[in-house]
């Protein structure tokens, strides 16, 4: 029982203005709840931990939150991002309605409630001196270092969706001498505000390409020497579409030191070489006109309990190759969808195999992409497993199951994909320019090791 609702109507309507009123005339007398944030004392031990990896002096974001006087003069601006969850950049949705994910990087309530009374409140310095030490960079212990060769990334102005970008390929022999596995990796950008993301590809040299009577270090060679002063060549999507190839991990701003979840590995073979791609973003930034070389180190073992796999599939971008002509997506709407759907065996994974776990999910689309939604439905059951309802090209990557979601011998997944093509005069058509749109799921998942 409450008292209002015993009240009459015009009482009630006075009952709710009353603490309005309190707040508004009475704040100074009010007795302290908590003391008022500072600066170094509150906000600072947060944004350490959650923003300035990328928000430091040269760093990836075009401000610094390590310093007082950059962090107050955006307060307001602060409190916005991180309430609406914009910052730290988190692209699939972690609310425990689509999947439960590891985000221990994302801000807890109580941050999120810190942040906003200093912004909103006196915003004070506090003592600089009793600011938390800065926390020493974490780094993969026993890796082995690859260069990307030194390069200083162009810009396209002939291609208006990579008028800021470039998308450059590398090949990277790794040395092996034996079948490994990759069970950890940290990437380093050499200039870090450029540095947009980093895939890592598997490819065999000596295997057989795509085009009739090539290998595929032939294919890899010819791309290269098309431009013989500058290292790598220019890759949108994958490596190569003459060769095959398959995704080993990615990395994307904010990621630091990477270790493979549930005690599983990428496998390796001794014969294979990786292709590095690294994506320049070079609008507005103050690395324009540098030379960059990213340093990616991995680690090895020599036995993992299971084989960690990435699975990627995108069933609107192989109807390019079916006979009835590919499909595409209509233009001039706002939120044109396209769904499609696989079961566990066309997905690759054999069907004598037990129920497998789904390690992680980064899910893909080009410039247009909207929103993404991944549903498993297995047996009975339908789950929603990854949702984007915001989608962001620069901010891609793959996020971790806390609780891993299962592929049983039943499960078929579901992907739906909006895209926004107000701007196309003709039907959007699949591909892997960046004119084109993709639909592309990729999951890592655990096998067992015998295959
Ligand atoms: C992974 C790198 C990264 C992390 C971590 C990060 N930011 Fe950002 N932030 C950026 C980049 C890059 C931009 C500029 C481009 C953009 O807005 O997407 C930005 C923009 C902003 C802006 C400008 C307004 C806006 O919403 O775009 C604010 C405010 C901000 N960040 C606050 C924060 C705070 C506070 C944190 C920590 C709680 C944080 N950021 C963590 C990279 C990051």
């Amino acid at each position: 029982m409450t008292r209002t609702t015993t009240l009459p109507l015009h009482a009630r309507g006075l009952a709710a203005l009353v603490p309005l009123a309190f707040s508004l005339g009475c704040a100074a007398e009010e007795p302290e709840t908590a003391p008022e944030p500072t600066f170094w004392q509150d906000v600072a031990p947060i944004t350490a931990s959650k923003c300035t990896a990328c928000h430091q002096e040269g760093g990836l974001a075009p401000f610094r939150l390590d310093d007082y006087i950059s962090a107050k003069a955006r307060a307001g601006a602060i409190d916005d991002a991180v309430q609406g969850g914009h910052m730290p950049p988190f692209l699939v949705t972690h609310d425990g309605s689509c999947g439960d994910f590891e985000d221990e990087e994302t801000l807890t309530a109580g941050e999120l409630d810190i942040i906003h009374r200093w912004a909103t409140g006196a915003r004070a310095e506090g003592d600089p001196t009793g600011a938390p030490p800065a926390t020493p960079a974490p780094t993969l212990e026993g890796g082995v270092d690859y260069m990307t060769p030194p390069i200083t990334p162009v810009a396209d102005p002939e291609n208006p969706l990579a008028a800021h970008d470039e998308w450059r390929c590398f090949q990277v022999d790794p040395g092996l001498d034996a079948d490994r596995f990759i069970t950890g990796y940290q990437v380093t950008p050499g200039v870090r505000s450029i540095v947009h993301h980093v895939t890592i590809y598997r490819v065999t040299p000596s295997d057989a390409s795509l085009v009739e009577g090539k290998t595929n270090q032939d294919v890899m060679t010819e791309l290269d020497d098309a431009s013989p002063d500058r290292p790598g060549w220019e890759c949108f999507g994958g490596p190569a579409e003459e060769m095959p190839f398959q995704p080993l991990l990615a990395w994307a701003p904010g990621q630091v030191v990477v270790e493979f979840p549930g005690g599983t590995g990428a496998p390796v073979s001794a014969k294979d070489h990786f292709v590095v791609q690294v994506h320049y973003n070079i609008h507005d930034h103050a690395g324009a006109g540098a030379e960059d070389s990213t340093r990616v180190r991995l680690r090895y073992e020599d036995t993992v309990e299971r084989r960690a796999v990435f699975l990627g599939d995108d069933a609107f971008l192989t109807t390019l190759f079916e006979p009835d002509g590919p499909d595409s997506l209509p233009p001039g709407q706002k939120d044109a969808g396209y769904t499609w759907r696989k079961t566990r065996a066309e997905l690759a994974i054999d069907p004598a195999l037990p129920p497998i776990e789904v390690l992680g999910v980064m899910p893909h689309m080009h410039e247009r992409g909207r929103t993404f939604d991944t549903r498993v439905t297995s047996g009975e059951q339908e789950s929603c497993i990854a949702r984007v309802e915001d989608w962001d090209v620069h901010w891609q990557g793959m996020y971790w199951y806390r609780t891993r979601p299962l592929l049983d011998p039943s499960s078929s997944i579901e992907v739906t994909c909006t895209f926004d093509t107000r701007d196309a005069e003709a039907p959007v058509l699949p591909g892997w320019g960046t004119q084109n749109e993709m639909c592309n799921l990729n999951i890592l998942v655990a096998l067992p090791m015998t295959p």
